[in-house]
């Protein structure tokens, strides 16, 4: 019953001409997952300097190389120069004081708090990769 009903969902929406094909816009681009796509050239890393936010909460960007820098359940390398005392020692910027507060709990801890120990769940390399697709999006200081 559930089947025939499935199948005639499927049949009234061929026929309203849904399920077209539609262009996808991600890095494969139309290629289907099982054909080999074309390589795509590595996007140019920006490093070294510092690239305009585009909201005050962003996140800034990240402008070196990550490649090395394990994070897992157990170790988080980019804490070794982004946290006290490594801070002091390597003069890098040292994770705020609000990736140390629990988020629960509300309390200051002394070690990262859990929801931001996946560094680059927000923080990202900054490269000069191109919008995936057309859109108007601009800075919020520019609207
Ligand atoms: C070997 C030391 C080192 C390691 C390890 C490291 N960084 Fe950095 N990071 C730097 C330096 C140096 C800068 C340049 C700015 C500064 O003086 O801190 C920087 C800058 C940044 C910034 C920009 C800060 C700002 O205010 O603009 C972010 C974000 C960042 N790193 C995130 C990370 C993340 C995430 C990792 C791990 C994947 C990581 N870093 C690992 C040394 C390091
Ligand atoms: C949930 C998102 C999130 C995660 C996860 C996160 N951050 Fe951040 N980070 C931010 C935001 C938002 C800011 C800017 C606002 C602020 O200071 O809180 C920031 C700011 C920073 C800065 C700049 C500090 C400054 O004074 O300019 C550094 C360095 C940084 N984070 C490092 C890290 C490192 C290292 C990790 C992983 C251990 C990490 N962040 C995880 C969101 C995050």
């Amino acid at each position: 019953m559930k089947t025939k009903f499935l199948i005639s969902i499927l049949l009234v929406g061929t026929l309203l001409g849904f399920g077209q094909s539609e262009v996808l816009q991600g890095l494969r681009g139309d290629v289907p997952v099982d054909e080999e796509n074309i390589v795509v050239e590595p996007y140019q890393m920006q490093e070294g300097i510092t690239l305009h936010k585009n909201y005050r909460q962003q996140p800034p960007l990240i402008p070196h190389k990550i490649e090395k820098y394990q994070i897992n359940l157990k170790a988080n390398q980019c804490l070794r120069c982004h946290s006290w005392p490594y801070n002091s020692d390597f003069k890098t910027v040292a994770a705020p004081e609000s990736h140390f507060i629990d988020a629960q709990s509300g309390h200051r801890t002394d070690n990262i708090a859990a929801g931001r120990w996946f560094c680059t769940q927000c923080h990202v390399p900054q490269s000069n990769a191109p919008e995936l697709i057309d859109n108007t999006f601009s800075s919020s200081d520019k609207q």
